[in-house]
């Protein structure tokens, strides 16, 4: 479809109030690579919308696209209602931005961070005193406001780097990889706060690994090599795949994967402890696998199992002539 009908089509389907971001075929080159592939997103607002993709799909390029940071090849983008990157300093201001490095200084106190990054954005000074208060009393460092940034655990300096990012109070937010290398149990407090944000109104665009946190959001996109493979609420997402993913449990699961692997229209073979998770391209059943482990000789119950946000994600970016057995 030619870029000005798919604008045009999009325009019909979703008001341009109720998106905070808007990219039509944009792509991104880095020499001869292309890193993003003639990207077209909506992400709506005051939702948090999830990127998932492999190392080196383009979710990091496109985020710092998307924040004005890094110029498109072609394409183009408007992050509310600006146009980027002609208008990239004028969204400055509204926006955050937060990677999955550390970026504040381990060398000054939580309250220090904070206060020069309140410099930063101009806010005068009993302003920042009270929004500083604020977030150390929501984000619970009152008990920490003088330990240096670079003392504290990894949980907590997420958690900092977090109120760092929202001080200016963005309306929208890029998260980056928020939670790599933190414990389960300080990555489901994050994510109570970014609920807290989105039902403040902030728009989230978060990139992760996790699948929970994939589970989590209103709506995710999938890239793979730089292109949307997939995208929808997690439901929907799920719900395109009825028929596809089997359980298979064998006496032998491992020669039971190298059978159901040779199996035609198996994407996936995926063994988790002693059962099999088996993908399919089509809904066809599983009356042929249970077929072909019975000509192999191999014992096998075969139960049809509803799709994981997993199975969406392999299904997506993985090429159907590639298939391989996973242990786990
Ligand atoms: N500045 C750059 N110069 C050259 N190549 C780059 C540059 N930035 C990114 N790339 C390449 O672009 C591709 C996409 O990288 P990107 O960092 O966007 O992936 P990603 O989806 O964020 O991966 P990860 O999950 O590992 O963070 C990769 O092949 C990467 O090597
Ligand atoms: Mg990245």
């Amino acid at each position: 479809m030619a870029r000005a009908e798919r604008a045009l089509s999009a325009d019909s389907a979703m008001p341009e109030e109720g998106i905070a971001i808007r990219a039509r075929g944009v792509s991104r080159l880095f020499g001869t690579l292309k890193a993003v592939d003639d990207l077209d997103l909506d992400v709506p607002a005051r939702q948090i919308y999830g990127f998932l993709g492999p190392n080196g799909s383009g979710k990091s390029t496109t985020i710092r696209m998307l924040c004005g940071l890094l110029t498109p090849s072609a394409g183009e983008i408007r992050v509310l209602g600006l146009s980027i990157p002609e208008q990239a300093e004028a969204l400055r201001s509204r926006i955050g931005y937060m990677t999955q490095k550390f970026s504040l200084f381990e060398d000054l106190s939580v309250r220090e961070n904070l206060e020069f990054l309140a410099s930063v954005y101009d806010m005068p000074g009993k302003q920042a005193r009270q929004r500083i208060d604020v977030l150390l009393e929501q984000y619970r460092f009152q008990d920490r406001q003088k330990q240096l940034a670079g003392t504290m655990s990894g949980g907590q300096k997420q958690r900092l780097a977090l109120a760092a990012a929202v001080i200016h109070e963005p309306e929208l937010l890029f998260l980056d990889e928020p939670t790599s290398a933190v414990d389960p149990e300080s990555r489901r407090d994050f994510w109570e706060k970014l609920f807290e944000l989105a039902d403040a109104g902030t728009t989230l665009l978060v990139s992760t690994h996790y699948m929970d946190e994939a589970e989590r959001c209103h709506r995710i996109a999938i890239l793979d090599h730089g292109a949307l493979v997939a995208d929808g609420t997690p439901a929907e997402l799920t719900g395109r795949l009825a028929g596809r993913t089997l359980v298979v449990d064998a006496a032998q699961p491992r020669q039971a994967a190298r059978v159901l692997s040779a199996c035609p229209g198996v994407i996936s073979v995926a063994q988790i402890g002693n059962s099999l998770r088996v993908l399919r391209a089509d809904d066809a059943g599983g009356d042929a696998l249970a077929e072909a482990l019975r000509a192999a000789g191999i014992a096998a119950q075969v139960h049809p199992q509803a799709a994981s946000l997993e199975d969406v994600f392999v299904a997506a970016t993985r090429s159907r002539s590639a298939t391989q057995v996973e242990g786990t």
